[in-house]
């Protein structure tokens, strides 16, 4: 193949890392003829070279730093994760003119300004198509194929853990750790697994997708953030007898206020979505996002959302990008945050909520209750009660209502004599009212 080779080092080889070692030299002959030039591997940075037998041994180094320096690397593809010293060796790659790819949402959710920067300096390429996702082409539709749209909602589910996690609970009855230890042997969960439970990935991912879907830079500290670690097999009970299911859900959208203000909200909470909604069927480590725009009305992606080889695609997918790139003497897209919208609080945000308390079964109770969401102008929509011996389940699912009024009268009620417990508050979407 004619052309300038496309020398690219690769830092970390694990999950990801592995299968793009594996795409990348075994399809070598098909990315040169679609890239114009051939697309060479020449260094591997890992941190501990003895495990890493697969790998050439003179590609392996554990000198990340000194790997991006070197002058005969063009483009750096970043597969190690977390912010430091990650951010450091993309920022030294960058700034010599060098083109990143990386799976990183940890790092671009909390970094990103300051890594375009870099790339706008010396007019390198950032790229990062995994870092939402998997394998699902979504960061690029909302970059450039919805760039002539105006987007007002992408809501999904963008953990394939979590959903690995829930979807065992469910249907297999499996328990939290168990289908945990699953996820994680399967390749799915992060370094710290926590990242994960506690809606941190999640909430990384929403950042992102805020940021190129509002034309806006969010960060982490934008997002509200709410894990699936106090999610029960109870609540999985409860949802299943009101015919819904739970999952855990990044919202972003654009909010118009009543004077006319634009601003983004982004939230990832678990919540309780009827059984008829698209996103209750997406099961396993599946991930699917809609995305609404005025002109294109819904649409919606859906795939495989962790994984070595369903990321790695991803990963090629844009390193064949930047390297026709550098062969072609262009640039991909550049940050967009030109919109620079506030982040709405979480207070604001409304939706209808699901809230199961363990009461007294005498008279009264439920007239009790029911006064203290009037008294918080929280609207009630459906009431359930079971009594038992002497207690009751009483479950109350709410017409739409403010964070911060729901919080209020939770706080209210947990105050009450004869309520012995807040037993669960779950948001319910995907429904109107
Ligand atoms: P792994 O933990 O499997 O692999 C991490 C790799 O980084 C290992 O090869 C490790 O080396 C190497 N590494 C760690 N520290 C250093 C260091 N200081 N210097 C050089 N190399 C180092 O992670 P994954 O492959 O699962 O994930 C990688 C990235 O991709 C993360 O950002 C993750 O969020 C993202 N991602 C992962 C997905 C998945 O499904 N797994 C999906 C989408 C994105 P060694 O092997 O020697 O320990
Ligand atoms: N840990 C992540 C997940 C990997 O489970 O979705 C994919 O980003």
């Amino acid at each position: 193949m004619a052309g300038t080779p496309v020398r690219v080092a690769l830092l970390g080889c694990g999950t990801v890392g592995t299968e793009v070692v594996r795409l990348l030299t075994g399809q070598a002959a098909d990315l040169a003829a679609r890239v114009g030039a051939p697309v060479e591997l020449v260094g591997v940075a890992v941190r501990r070279a003895d495990r890493h037998r697969d790998v050439p041994a003179g590609l392996l180094t554990t000198d990340a730093l000194g790997l991006v320096s070197r002058d005969d690397v063009d483009v750096v593809v970043e597969v190690v994760g977390g912010i430091e010293p990650t951010r450091q060796w993309l920022l030294a790659a960058l700034r010599a003119g060098k083109s990143v790819v990386t799976a990183n949402k940890a790092l671009l959710a909390e970094a990103q300004g300051e890594l375009f920067a870099a790339a706008d300096a010396s007019g390198a390429d950032l790229y990062f198509e995994a870092a939402v996702a998997g394998a699902i082409p979504l960061l690029r539709p909302l970059r450039e194929s919805l760039a002539g749209d105006r987007i007002t909602r992408v809501m999904g589910i963008v953990n394939g853990t979590t959903n690995f996690i829930l979807s065992a609970m469910e249907e297999t009855g499996a328990g939290y750790q168990e289908a945990l230890s699953e996820a994680a042997r399967l390749g799915y969960a992060e370094a710290d697994p926590t990242a994960d439970v506690d809606g941190y990935d999640a909430a990384a991912k929403a950042a992102i997708l805020a940021s190129l879907a509002f034309h806006t830079r969010v960060t982490m500290g934008d997002v509200h953030r709410e894990g699936i670690s106090a999610v029960t097999p109870a609540d999985v009970l409860a949802a299943r007898a009101l015919d819904r299911t739970i999952k855990l859900l990044a919202i972003c959208e654009r909010v118009v206020g009543e004077d006319g203000t634009e601003s983004v909200s982004a939230r990832v909470h678990p919540a309780m979505i009827p059984r008829s909604h698209p996103l209750a069927g997406v099961g396993g480590a599946f991930n699917a996002v809609f995305v609404e725009a005025e002109a294109a009305g819904q649409l919606m992606f859906y795939g495989q959302g962790a994984g070595g080889a369903p990321t790695a695609s991803a990963v090629l997918g844009d390193l064949v990008a930047v390297a026709r790139n550098r062969v072609a003497g262009g640039r991909g897209p550049r940050e967009s945050a030109y919109a620079d919208l506030a982040a709405r609080p979480i207070a604001q945000a409304s939706t209808r909520y699901h809230i199961s308390l363990d009461v007294a079964d005498r008279a009264g109770v439920l007239a009790a209750v029911a006064a203290v969401f009037a008294q918080h102008d929280v609207s009630i929509a459906a009431v359930r009660q079971e009594g038992r011996t002497q207690d009751a389940s009483l479950v109350v699912v709410t017409h739409r209502a403010p964070d911060a009024a729901l919080r209020s009268t939770v706080d209210k009620i947990a105050g009450l004599p004869f309520v012995n417990a807040v037993v669960s508050v779950m948001r319910v979407e995907g429904e109107d009212q």
